[in-house]
């Protein structure tokens, strides 16, 4: 009895209901996202000195939670290209905020206290970074954010101030949108194990603290539908980007839905590995009774979408938009400027280019 306590209170902490449908209130962002790039001007770089030996410069990096895998990739290769670019390694220094907007707060605030030249801002939560800017700015620092966008209201304070802040990152529209085509290519014979005319499917997503999650959740299934799919959701639950989350809920939704779930969407790959595990567990094949997709492109998901244990992936170019990150606050402190949103592309990933990214990714 005590056993089955303990897993029932781990399953009702591991799941966050969302609900299928377009009414996602349960899980929206804290704040309505950007909906276009706030501008394509570039910022002048007022407060900064236009000095540009970056060997002297000290770079400031705060990660929502270092024990993300996407995230480790980020910062991992974004330390690396700092160092490439002439930054010392002694004067770069990445604090986890272990998830807590608190913890990332303070450290901010050392940061500032110790007279960093630049930041770059993974946010805990995005609705908190009005508040993190007016701190940076009025320090005389600038900010890079990075993989959580700030909402439109927030960009645009900064193009109207002109301050020193823009945002790197994609539009997980567009990711959306791939993982829908990846399978809406299968054709409705292929997917439609059940018979039903629809493509019955589970949704597990990420963390709303990111738009990304609500974005990717839209727009792949709008694909299916401009596709001309029917579509039947059967069960649409948050796993916050986790890859233990996401094998639970794939595990009670199999559990629950059996057979009838055709196709498993989740908004990440860690969360895609957990639902490949799950997929084993309850005896079906991938390719052969069930689809699975992810996001991110990691070296693991790649070599499963090879071996066909997941159905595809898209690459979220952790490489371009850590350098582009770098070369945004180097942009800042050499005086040029910067656009308030760079932007970069994601890539679908099928077993035809899954050994090229592969390549790619080194
Ligand atoms: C990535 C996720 C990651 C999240 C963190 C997303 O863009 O796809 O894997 O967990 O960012 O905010």
């Amino acid at each position: 009895m005590k056993k089955f306590l303990a897993i029932l209170a781990s399953t009702l902490m591991a799941v966050s209901l969302i609900g299928c449908g377009s009414d996602t209130s349960a899980g929206e962002p804290a704040a309505e996202p950007a909906a276009e790039p706030a501008t394509q001007e570039a910022a002048p770089a007022a407060e900064t000195s236009g000095d540009s030996d970056l060997s002297t410069k000290k770079v400031g990096v705060c990660i929502y939670q270092f024990s993300d895998n996407f995230m480790t990739l980020f910062r991992t290769e974004l330390e690396n290209y700092l160092i490439s670019l002439g930054f010392a390694k002694e004067n770069i220094t990445i604090q986890d905020g272990a998830n807590d907007q608190a913890t990332q707060t303070g450290q901010i605030e050392t940061f500032i206290a110790d007279g960093v030249d630049v930041l770059i801002v993974n946010p805990v939560n995005s609705s908190s970074a009005a508040t993190i800017t007016d701190k940076v700015v009025e320090a005389g620092i600038p900010l890079v954010y990075i993989n959580r966008e700030p909402d439109a209201d927030e960009e645009k304070r900064w193009e109207d101030n002109k301050w020193n802040v823009t945002y790197v990152g994609c539009d997980a529209r567009q990711s959306g949108t791939m993982q829908g085509e990846i399978i809406a290519d299968l054709g409705l014979d292929a997917i439609d194990f059940n018979g039903n005319g629809k493509v019955d499917y589970i949704m597990i997503e990420g963390d709303p603290e990111n738009v990304d999650a609500q974005y990717r959740t839209e727009f792949s299934v709008k694909a299916l539908e401009d596709a001309g799919l029917e579509v039947n959701c059967l069960s649409d639950q948050v796993g916050n980007w986790d890859q233990t989350q996401g094998q639970q809920l794939c595990a009670n939704a199999l559990g629950q839905f059996g057979n009838d779930v055709e196709v498993v969407f989740c908004n990440n790959d860690a969360m895609a590995l957990g639902a490949k595990q799950a997929i084993a567990d309850a005896g079906r094949t991938v390719g052969t009774d069930i689809y699975l997709v992810g996001v991110d492109a990691l070296t693991e998901v790649c070599e499963d979408v090879l071996s066909g244990a997941i159905t595809g992936t898209v690459f979220n170019d952790h490489i371009a938009q850590s350098h582009s990150a770098a070369d945004a606050a180097v942009n800042f402190l050499t005086g040029a400027g910067n656009e308030y949103y760079i932007g970069c592309d994601y890539v679908k990933v099928t077993k035809d280019n899954a050994q090229s990214i592969l390549d790619s990714l080194g």
